[in-house]
């Protein structure tokens, strides 16, 4: 029987409550499908922090690499840690010490959910470039607090990186529509947006069977909300792709339904798995989250894991679920808990 080992963080808030949903509808998922999972849970959160000095201890990305993948709730709570140092002392550490270059995001309306859009029926995967780009980090400030003050932030573009983000981004257009939106703004930034815009297009060459069209990301941020069915895989920058999956869970209902995949393809490595949203110390601790985002980073994890059939049996009890319109959490008009949430993924998929 194949074996997984997973890391579990829970995190804060409801981080804690949700990762626990999502495991246990993966439990059920394995036990049907036929695999094992394993799992250590890891405390390392902002209680961590307080007690210990840091987010986690120095080994701990030594520790983490030795699992197939890590399952993390949500991490944060700025009543007590700055957000600065939650973030940079392990959510930060973890993608840049695994070279989690892919942060793959599913935006799907969901059967039953009402999304803010007239438009239904989109299915969008958008891939976001995670390690580089207007994040890189380089950059700087002079003259600091007098009128002369300068501050410079130097976008960071590798043939490396940019080859290798858009090169996912084709391969998973042939799992899908093939069709591939490369997203740019190569009208107003002259050097590096062109540069990633002649690597698509070289790209496009080696995927004759993938259909590319280049959007200026201010177009596409528009067709997102216009026309999101026209769209099936979109690769972006960094930056633009944090801000257009925003809009992609806003479209797809909310934070609720947001899932994410931080990946290293080539493997070697934890890749790891998380909704999009932080740990909501306002709803903490009351049973109430919704905890379908969480499980749907679940599936992403075993599909990524190789477990197909288990992950999307997953995603297809999601949408039973929301479906059905009866098991609901507040956020979504309802009054179920994450618990009762989670117990109706799992009574759909052992059916
Ligand atoms: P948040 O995502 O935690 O909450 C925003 C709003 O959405 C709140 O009203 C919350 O109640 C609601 N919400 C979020 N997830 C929900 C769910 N599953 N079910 C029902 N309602 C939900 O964002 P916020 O408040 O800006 O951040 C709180 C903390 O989380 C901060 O420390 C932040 O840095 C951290 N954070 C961590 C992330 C991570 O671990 N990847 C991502 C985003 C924020
Ligand atoms: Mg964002």
């Amino acid at each position: 029987m194949k074996s997984y080992k997973i890391a579990l963080i829970p995190g804060d808030g409801i981080g804690t409550e949700v990762l626990d949903g999502g495991w246990r509808v993966l439990t059920a998922a394995s036990e049907r499908f036929g695999f094992r999972l394993q799992s250590q849970t890891f405390p390392w959160s902002c209680d961590y922090y307080l007690q210990h000095g840091r987010m986690m201890p120095d080994d701990g990305i030594e520790q983490l690499r030795a699992f197939d993948a890590i399952y993390l709730g949500a991490v944060g709570w700025p009543a007590r840690v700055p957000d600065s140092v939650s973030l940079h002392g392990l959510l930060l550490p973890i993608r840049k010490a695994f070279d989690l270059y892919v942060n793959s995001r599913p935006h799907r309306l969901l059967d039953g959910v009402e999304g803010p859009l007239r438009a239904g029926g989109f299915d969008i995967l958008c891939i976001r470039e995670n390690t580089e780009g207007e994040y890189s980090g380089a950059g700087g400030r002079v003259h600091m607090a007098t009128p002369n003050e300068v501050a410079v932030e130097t976008s960071v573009f590798t043939r490396r990186g940019v080859e290798r983000i858009l090169r996912y981004g084709f391969e998973m257009a042939r799992t899908r529509k093939r069709r591939l939106a490369s997203v740019t703004k190569s009208n107003a930034q002259k050097h590096s947006m062109v540069f990633w815009d002649e690597v698509t297009d070289a790209l496009a060459a080696e995927y004759p069977d993938v259909e590319v069209t280049r959007y200026h990301v201010d177009a596409i941020a528009a067709r997102f909300v216009t026309h999101p069915q026209t769209l099936d895989v979109v690769v972006a920058t960094n930056l633009f792709g944090d801000i257009l999956t925003d809009i992609g869970a806003a479209i797809q209902g909310g934070l609720g339904f947001a899932a994410s995949a931080n990946v290293n393809p080539e493997g070697g490595v934890p890749s790891m798995f998380e909704p999009v949203h932080g740990s909501a110390p306002d709803i903490a601790g009351r049973g109430i989250a919704n905890p379908l985002a969480t499980i749907w980073a679940g599936a992403l994890m075993l599909e990524h894991l190789g477990e197909a059939s288990a992950a999307q049996a997953i995603v297809r009890a999601i949408e039973d679920v929301t479906r059905q319109r009866r098991v609901r959490t507040p956020d979504l008009g309802g009054q179920a808990t994450t618990e009762e949430v989670a117990q109706a993924v799992i009574a759909v998929l052992k059916t």
